[in-house]
């Protein structure tokens, strides 16, 4: 599937373009945990720029229900003034019509970002009419949020009813190595599935036991895998109502190529954390502790299976990884991928969060901006906000 990317837009010159892009980062008393999504933007910005077309971004940043000044953009525009060298005008209001004279009078030098495009309920809404109003501001449309693009917005979808709308490189390099890694694997293909969100993963987890070779899972998904054969999990996170749909993908797996692994041991301690880390057969968690981390055999597993894949999807950390004495499974994946010579995706907020050390990402092929949106197009092969976008 290739779309139409921002080189394909015949004349940028003096044109003005509207740029949805994925600026939902984690803020920290206020200040910006990790830019790596607003540095990913840069080539499509630059590019814009360099073509003399003027910008006007659009991104989300949380879950607001109406405007909240906790949940502004004014940190992401000063990061962004600061990694461009350009000024950058926040507009606030922008879902009233007089916001359109304002943002035309902005030197077509500097750069347009709209406030928390959620501020305004007909973002999530797909609403006809703010689409319609957003696209007055613009002669193209360019998606650059693939982190958001399995939404159903109208900045991400509705607006491209009224413009013609482009990808931007960002986007489309999400799409290429991610579709490389889906349509064409060297195999062995591991998947490897942690973290929460199990409604989410379990999808992926069905669909995949099509192409990939070995799921092997860690984290709160694997608990509730393990809770679906019937081990008692303690008080440990299991998701009760996916039990039975982790059956139907017990019962999927004995029909596929794939092995489904789940971890042989765990790290546990008790609710409050207290009690020293114990390790523990899978089939021997006491019923009052909670499970923290693959275990040592687990590990030693995992790593085994990287290091013999050619292809390696990663998603969700092993265990707590905010707590050193629990970071273990996390880390050893994290490093022997990064060590490994295999074609390898990892993402998610949360796994991407648990990369304290930089020099890890250098071995990773591609690290997808997307959580939620990396699952959605492991799932589907294209998301709602690709789908609209012109075809190559
Ligand atoms: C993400 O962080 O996964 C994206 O920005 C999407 O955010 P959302 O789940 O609030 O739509």
């Amino acid at each position: 599937m290739r779309k139409k990317t921002v080189r394909d837009i015949p004349h940028l010159e003096g044109k003005r373009v509207f740029m949805t892009v994925d600026f939902n980062i984690s803020l920290e008393d206020g200040k910006i945990a990790n830019d790596t999504r607003i540095v990913e933007t840069i080539p499509t910005i630059k590019y814009l720029l360099e073509h003399k077309a003027k910008i006007i971004l659009a991104s989300h940043l949380g879950r607001p229900h109406g405007p909240d000044p906790h949940l502004s953009l004014r940190p992401v525009a000063k990061r962004l003034q600061d990694l461009t060298g350009k000024k950058v005008h926040l507009i606030d209001r922008f879902w009233e019509e007089s916001s359109l004279p304002r943002i035309q009078k902005i030197n077509s030098n500097d750069l347009t970002l709209l406030e928390n495009i959620r501020f305004f309920k007909g973002e999530e809404d797909n609403d006809k009419e703010f689409a319609k109003h957003l696209s007055k501001m613009a002669d193209y449309f360019v998606n650059d949020a693939f982190g958001t693009s399995h939404r159903v917005h109208a900045s991400i979808v509705g607006i491209t009813q009224y413009l013609p709308s482009y990808a931007g490189f960002l986007m489309d390099k999400e799409i290429c190595k991610i579709s490389k890694a889906l349509d064409n694997p060297k195999r062995p293909f591991l998947l490897l599935i942690g973290g929460a969100k199990t409604p989410e993963k379990i999808s992926v987890i069905e669909k995949l036991l099509d192409k990939a070779d070995t799921v092997a899972l860690g984290g709160a998904i694997a608990n509730t895998f393990l809770a679906a054969w019937g081990f008692g999990m303690g008080r440990s996170l299991v998701d009760y109502e996916m039990v039975e749909m982790a059956r139907v993908v017990f019962w999927k797996t004995t029909h596929k190529h794939s092995a489904l692994i789940l971890p042989a041991d765990v790290v546990v301690s008790d609710n409050e954390r207290k009690k020293r880390p114990m390790v523990v057969e899978y089939n021997k968690v006491p019923h009052n502790v909670v499970i923290y981390d693959i275990g040592p055999k687990a590990q030693k597993y995992y790593q085994k299976l990287i290091n013999q894949a050619k292809t390696i999807i990663w998603n969700g950390p092993m265990g707590l990884y905010e707590d050193p004495r629990f970071m273990k499974g996390t880390d050893l994946v994290l490093q022997t991928i990064s060590r490994s010579k295999a074609f390898s995706i990892v993402g998610g907020g949360d796994t991407l969060t648990s990369i304290k050390n930089r020099k890890y990402l250098k071995g990773i092929s591609h690290i997808s901006s997307g959580g939620s949106a990396m699952l959605a197009f492991l799932e589907k092969g294209t998301l709602p906000g690709i789908e609209v976008l012109k075809d190559a």
